[in-house]
């Protein structure tokens, strides 16, 4: 008898369809108005959204790090050109360069979804779409999990959880000059708030150019500098208004002090040691 593979656990299938059906009402008419021709789904698992991409009218290659997942997809479906590959080797981007790149279910069993996400934009020649677990937080948050065992699973024993910021803010920091949102996600419990449950899901398209969609809406980059807030115990923020003025009140009594010493300093020197004192966690 042929091995049971847990992509066809029957809870699976309204969750992958509510994924499929989501694809088919944007992604024929993006081929066509993109020029999108080729396409790599990477982490295939046994090759659903391979299938379905190939279904599409894509020149399809998928990827999947576990062989027998890849055996599988073979067995299952002959006219796709799968292969074997982990996303978090840099050589992935020897497999050359595909109009689109889809990397769902992937970027949260990763121990370096950065690095990975960087692989992705090298190969990724026009669009990527992520389709991820998300943490509820806005802030760019990577959270390390343990990783249950599972041929659907990590390959790692930890693997990061990233906040929904932390899928924008990689991607931007990977090269993707455009990346966006979506205002409306597939049908099902795991897209959506529900009660007692915040959203576990989310899809974002991050792109080499302008998409203009009804369904997306452009994302900026969060910007988390590394200031004392960070390790602010005090909600009103009274604490830190009291820091600072009592910095305000040395900085005016050493003042004529500071004056002179940058007198006998060479510009450059005093103004390196300005900079620093202001960024100085306190
Ligand atoms: C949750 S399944 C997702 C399958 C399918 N893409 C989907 O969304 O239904 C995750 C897949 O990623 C594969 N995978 C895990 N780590 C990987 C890695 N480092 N490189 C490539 N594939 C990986 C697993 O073998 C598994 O098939």
């Amino acid at each position: 008898m042929a091995k049971p593979f847990i992509f066809d656990r029957p809870g699976q299938a309204a969750f992958m369809s509510a994924r499929r059906e989501f694809l088919g009402r944007f992604l024929p008419r993006w081929k066509e108005e993109f020029g999108l021709r080729t396409a790599l789904d990477v982490g295939c698992g046994v090759g659903y959204f391979a299938a379905s991409l190939r279904d599409m009218g894509f020149e399809v290659t998928a990827v999947d790090a576990r062989e027998d997942n890849i055996a599988e997809a073979r067995r299952r479906h002959p006219r796709v050109d799968f292969r074997v590959a982990d996303v978090e080797d840099s050589q992935i981007a020897n497999l050359g360069r595909f109009d689109l790149v889809l990397s769902f279910g992937l970027l949260y069993h990763l121990e370096n979804p950065l690095r990975a996400m960087r692989s992705l934009h090298a190969l990724a020649a026009k669009l990527l779409l992520v389709e991820s677990i998300c943490l509820p937080q806005e802030t760019p948050l990577l959270l390390i999990c343990d990783e249950p065992t599972g041929e659907d699973q990590s390959l790692r024993a930890a693997s990061c959880y990233p906040s929904e910021g932390a899928l924008i803010k990689m991607a931007f920091l990977a090269g993707f000059p455009r990346v966006y949102r979506f205002l409306e996600l597939p049908e099902h419990d795991n897209f959506q708030r529900v009660v007692g449950l915040d959203r576990i899901r989310t899809m974002m398209a991050a792109a080499a150019f302008d998409l203009d969609s009804p369904l997306l809406g452009p994302a900026v980059e969060p910007v988390v500098a590394a200031s004392d807030d960070l390790w602010a115990t005090d909600p009103t923020g009274v604490t830190k208004l009291l820091r600072r003025l009592s910095r305000g009140l040395r900085y005016t009594k050493s003042k004529p002090k500071l004056e002179s010493k940058a007198r006998s300093e060479t510009p450059a020197a005093s103004g390196i040691e300005s900079e620093t004192s202001r960024n100085r966690v306190k």
